[in-house]
């Protein structure tokens, strides 16, 4: 009988460990196959009509974010706070784009369930890393950026040119999110 509960803790731990190192390996999948789903998303976010003049804004997307230079942990708070950020920007008025109500609640389900997951990632590598997320200038930098782009739609009153050149800014930077996804997983 006791032999029996050790044999049983020690396929539990083995499996527990197991499961630890394959659940990083789904999560990158899953982590990857959202990312790669919002990009898709927004990309169907089109609409007909009018072209729009060729907008050259500049909402200066901080320099500072390279991902090369982040640790596991900060790179998981960037993707975290773009993927924040990217939600509260689509929940703004897009009425004058036309776009579909459906494909924009599938985007919202798709960066939900993956900040989900981020947090629950986090969680677990809280206790050996002590950085903190609420004082850091990175976090600032982006919340600037984001705060620009919302700006400028505020000022443009909303209007599809505005938003189809918004949208264009965040399809363009999708690319900094899968560069920080591979970094996360390496090691
Ligand atoms: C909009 O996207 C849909 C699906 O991705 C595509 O079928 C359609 O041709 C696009 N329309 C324009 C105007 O680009
Ligand atoms: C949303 O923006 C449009 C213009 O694009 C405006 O006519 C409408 O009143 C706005 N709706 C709200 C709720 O602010
Ligand atoms: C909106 O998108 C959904 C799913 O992508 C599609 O089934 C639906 O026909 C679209 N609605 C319009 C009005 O284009
Ligand atoms: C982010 O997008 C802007 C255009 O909006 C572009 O100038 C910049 O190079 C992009 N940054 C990265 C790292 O992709």
């Amino acid at each position: 009988m006791a032999n029996g509960s050790i044999v049983q803790m020690a396929l539990l731990l083995c499996f527990s460990t197991t499961a630890l190192s394959m659940s990083y390996d789904v999560l990158q999948f899953q982590q990857r196959g959202s990312i790669s789903a919002c990009w898709t998303l927004i990309k169907q976010l089109n609409g007909t009509g009018h072209s729009c003049l060729q907008n050259t804004i500049d909402f200066k997307f901080p320099q500072e974010i390279q991902p090369q230079k982040f640790q596991k942990k900060e790179a998981m708070l960037v993707i975290h706070e773009m993927l924040q950020q990217i939600f509260d920007l689509f929940t703004r008025n897009f009425s004058s784009t036309g776009w579909n109500e459906t494909i924009i609640e599938k985007l919202f389900g798709e960066l939900n369930w993956q900040m989900d997951h981020l947090e629950a990632a986090l969680v677990e590598i809280e206790k050996e890393d002590t950085f903190t997320w609420e004082k850091s200038t990175t976090r600032q930098l982006l919340q600037d950026y984001y705060s620009r782009i919302g700006k400028y739609l505020e000022t443009k009153l909303y209007s599809r040119c505005a938003w189809i050149e918004v949208r264009r800014h965040i399809l363009k930077n999708f690319s900094v999110l899968d560069k920080l996804i591979d970094l996360i997983f390496k090691n």
